[in-house]
């Protein structure tokens, strides 16, 4: 079965208030239609065809995937409208599956269901709510045989007591949906092409209508504002935390625990509250991470100890390394086996040599440190001039004394010492010992200026 997709998302989103286009805002930090396309893509289709509204270019740039169709629909005439436009691309499909943009959390397996339900004849997916709300109504015959959908705003009050809903999900064959496209009217309560009203014309054509119901109903919930999308992000923040715990990471409190991407983690890996990670986030065996935590695109090595507050980009981490409290680790960094990094010390596009350790308030820029560093409290790598950065080497074994100024470019050689409060401007000896601050005098008799009563 050849079967394509259409995705529609033409919709303007006026209720997000934003200039944002509505399928463009963030759920666990990717845009709602890449979960969308994710699910759809995941079923292998033929084709996929996005139908895009205004804001058009912003959402083909943010979404990266070649295999995606986009077809434009510049005026918002309705569903089936929409569906028409795509339909050019999808002529040689045998099925077109509909989904929509602004229904993320749509689950492969429902879909799945949904098609194998519908080997023939048209599939739908439909729920059954307490409060069916805004949505169009199933409406079945006494023997309980689907015969149409009736939009909320077309509905009479008998038809608006009905609590089965369309979710709007449906799979059609490419002939049949073709010929009903072309009989949609707008003769209704808001002037639209209904794709809901090709329900009809099948069970006037006798072609059978398969209803299905998603595994879950949040699975066809639609987001039209913030409160939501909020909403579908702690279900969605929920699902990740539990498929995490299931595969044996613990999380003290999954409720206060966010991905905005991917994590891949170790055995017996530990996640304090308040743990975010984004991006891509790769942890090792027998890793720990402290409260409050942000790991953006990280890989980390296994055995290694991160703790409370600490913010850590692009950068990799070594075994047995331990950072902060408080660290703050920026792009380009490299923490090789066993490195320590302490409170208030910031590390950016720099590698840190194996058992190196930076403890207290420094700030390491554009640096090549040895192994077996030691970097006293205060030191400072001055690696800009107002222009232009500049590196600085660090050889095996140097000790850097406390408050140590180093300007760029320097290089301290291999088991050097620093004395503490030097300004390095010129490259320090490997086994010597380097000390440029000023020398310490007595004032004989100098007196503290002394209030007058
Ligand atoms: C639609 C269904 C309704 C169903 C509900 C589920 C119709 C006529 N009604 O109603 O039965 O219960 O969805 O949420 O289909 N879109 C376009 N172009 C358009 C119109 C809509 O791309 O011209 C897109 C929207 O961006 C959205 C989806 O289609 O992703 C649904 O549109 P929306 O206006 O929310 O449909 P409803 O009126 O809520
Ligand atoms: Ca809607």
């Amino acid at each position: 079965m050849k079967l394509g997709i259409v995705i529609l998302a033409a919709g303007q989103g006026t209720r997000m208030k934003s200039s944002l286009p509505k399928v463009l805002h963030l759920l666990a930090g990717r845009p709602l239609l890449a979960h969308v396309l994710e699910t759809a893509l995941s079923l292998q289709p033929e084709k996929t065809v996005v139908v895009y509204g205004h804001g058009g270019e912003q959402v083909r740039d943010a979404i990266d995937e070649p295999d995606v169709l986009w077809v434009e629909q510049s005026e918002r005439l309705g569903t089936g409208h929409a569906v028409q436009q795509a339909m050019p691309l999808l002529q040689d499909m045998d099925k077109v599956l509909v989904l929509y943009g602004d229904v993320p959390l749509i689950r492969k397996e429902s879909l799945q269901k949904l098609i194998g339900n519908a080997q023939s004849g048209v599939g739908l997916m439909t729920l059954t709510l307490k409060d069916p709300a805004r949505y169009g109504r199933i409406q079945r015959d006494p023997s309980g045989k689907v015969q149409c959908i009736v939009e909320q705003k077309d509905a009479s009050p008998e038809q608006l007591a009905i609590k089965e809903i369309n979710t709007g999900i449906m799979l059609v064959d490419t002939p049949h949906l073709q010929q009903w496209l072309q009989e949609l009217s707008p003769k209704n309560a808001q002037s639209e092409y209904y794709l809901t009203d090709i329900i009809a014309m099948a069970v006037r054509d006798g072609v059978d209508v398969h209803v299905t119901q998603p595994g879950n109903a949040v699975e066809a919930e639609g987001i039209n504002d913030r409160p939501q999308l909020a909403f579908l992000e702690r279900v969605l923040q929920r699902w990740q935390a539990e498929a995490l715990m299931r595969d044996g990471v613990t999380l003290l409190d999954p409720a206060r625990f966010d991905l905005r991407g991917n994590l891949a983690a170790g055995t017996d890996v530990t996640l304090d509250v308040n743990v975010i990670i984004e991006g891509q986030v790769v942890l090792g065996s027998g890793v720990s991470i402290g409260a409050n935590t942000v790991l953006r695109n990280v890989q980390v090595a296994d055995n290694v100890c991160i703790r409370e507050n600490c913010v850590i980009e692009d950068a990799v981490i070594g075994t047995s390394s331990t950072i902060g409290p408080f660290s703050r680790i920026r792009p380009g960094t490299r923490l090789a086996d066993g490195a320590h990094v302490g409170n208030f010390v910031e590390i950016k596009n720099s590698s840190i040599g194996p058992g190196s350790k930076i403890n207290h308030l420094s700030y390491i820029g554009d640096t090549q440190m040895g192994a077996g560093v030691n970097i006293g409290a205060g030191t400072i790598t001055c690696n800009y001039d107002g222009a232009y950065k500049h590196q600085t080497t660090i050889g095996d074994k140097a000790f850097i004394g406390s408050n140590a100024a180093l300007v760029a470019p320097v290089c301290i050689g291999e088991n050097a010492t620093i004395g503490a409060g030097s300004v390095i401007a010129k490259d320090a000896a490997a086994g010597e010992l380097a000390v440029a601050r000023g020398k310490q005098i007595t004032i004989k008799g100098w007196k503290r200026p002394v209030k007058e009563k």
